[in-house]
């Protein structure tokens, strides 16, 4: 049996003063400040949900947006800032912290707005890699909202309090994570549904240096002046073949990924935060060629640029028709540059020893929109929406 029968059917934080990020900020007005060190810059805003360690529930919820005019999708961009600022309030005052997070897909560049000159440089909608089989009903969006809380009961009553009038459905994903955890050099790790720790591979976001370099747009990244603070988001919706994996030795999903089921630990190794030298295993004796963190980031200086920042959840989404579970892997990572990290890295996995057990179904490309300053008459996309005249 193949895998398409069985499957196709807040804190203010300044990194000038090296200070730590929060493990759960609250809401739209705590985004990280950055000062220049010498000249005085305007500050930038950041929203959370990007570097933050992920809470252990989320939903990624993609709208359209339905408005004659910039004018209107401003008003669109303002009703939702507001209900976003008055839910982190609410929230924080009852000890149960969230996070929400907006992104903007390349359709909202299109004529509607006025907006096409000023679209990030790399953001264009999703291709279809090889391996993916994209359900036209799970992709893509004007808009999508991010919601990181604690438990799933809070995701879901934030979410249905952000349907401001002008946001059109168009899909969503919730999101859990099994076993979450911070591993003592500062990763945030899971357990994902293929029974394999997931995450220790990922930068330090404690180091700004790091995050600046690999996931933030910077005002020397050649983007839109309006786009610093912000980031390239890309969301995919990975249904796994469960059943046919689970009938796999644990030696052959060791093979697969390159990693110790139990420990996480590179094969060959005994820790998790251990690095393995490739250059001591050319032909893949110990770490396979195509096995997924091999080719993931073969470590190597010509690759050091793909890298990205995953923080990807689980998802059950129930049985299809045929009877079969719909399930797997809400894969999410942020990067200064989605053509130099994600889409680079993901033809780097073509063919992989993963391929077999996984289809790629939805998902898209996102640029997260610099954060507000919570001040009077800011908003999400203010600095877009000003750019635009
Ligand atoms: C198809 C479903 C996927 C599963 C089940 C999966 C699972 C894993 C696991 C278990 C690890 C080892 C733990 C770790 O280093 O964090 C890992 C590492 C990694 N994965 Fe994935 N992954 C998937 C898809 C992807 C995709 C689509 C990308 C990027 C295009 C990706 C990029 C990476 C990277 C960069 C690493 C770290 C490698 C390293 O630095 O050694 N993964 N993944």
């Amino acid at each position: 049996m193949n895998r398409r029968t069985v499957l196709t059917s807040v804190v203010a934080t300044s990194f000038a003063t090296g200070a730590a990020l929060s493990a759960c900020s609250v809401g739209v007005s705590d985004g990280d400040r950055v000062r220049g060190a010498t000249t005085e810059r305007p500050p930038v805003l950041r929203q959370p949900g990007v570097s933050t360690l992920p809470p252990a529930a989320a939903v990624q919820a993609a709208f359209d947006v339905r408005g004659a005019d910039r004018l209107a999708l401003a008003g669109v961009l303002r009703r939702l800032t507001a209900v976003i600022s008055a839910l982190a309030g609410r929230y924080a005052g009852l000890g149960r912290p969230v996070e929400v997070m907006v992104a903007v897909g390349a359709s909202l560049f299109d004529g509607r707005f006025g907006l096409g000159s000023h679209r990030p440089r790399a953001l264009v909608v999703m291709p279809s890699f090889p391996n993916d089989v994209l359900d036209p009903a799970r992709c893509h969006g004007d808009l999508l909202v991010q919601v990181c809380a604690g438990d799933v009961e809070t995701v879901r009553s934030v979410l249905a309090e952000l349907a401001v009038p002008g946001l059109v459905p168009r899909w969503r994903v919730e999101g859990f994570r099994d076993q979450n955890s911070v591993t003592g050099d500062g990763r945030a790790v899971d357990r994902n549904l293929f029974g394999f720790r997931d995450g220790a591979g990922n930068p330090d976001v404690r180091d700004a240096a790091e995050m600046e370099r690999l996931v933030w747009v910077g005002a020397d990244a050649g983007e839109p002046a309006w786009a610093v603070g912000g980031s390239y988001q890309v969301v995919r919706i990975i249904r796994f073949a469960t059943a046919l994996w689970d009938g796999e030795s644990v030696a052959r999903q060791e093979a697969v990924f390159g990693r110790r089921k139990s420990d996480g630990a590179p094969l060959g190794l005994d820790r998790e935060d251990a690095v393995f030298d490739y250059g001591s295993d050319p032909s893949g004796q110990v770490i396979a060629l195509d096995a997924h963190i091999r080719r993931a980031n073969p470590r190597t200086p010509e690759t050091a640029g793909s890298r990205i920042l995953r923080r990807g959840y689980s998802y059950r989404g129930g049985v299809d028709a045929a009877g079969r579970r719909d399930e797997g892997m809400l894969f999410i990572c942020f990067q200064r540059d989605v053509e130099a990290g994600f889409a680079t890295m993901q033809r780097r996995l073509a063919g992989e020893a993963l391929d077999r057990y996984v289809l790629p179904v939805g998902g898209g490309y996102f640029f997260v929109l610099p954060g507000v300053s919570g001040g009077d008459g800011d908003y999400l996309g203010r600095t877009l929406i000003d750019a635009a005249g």
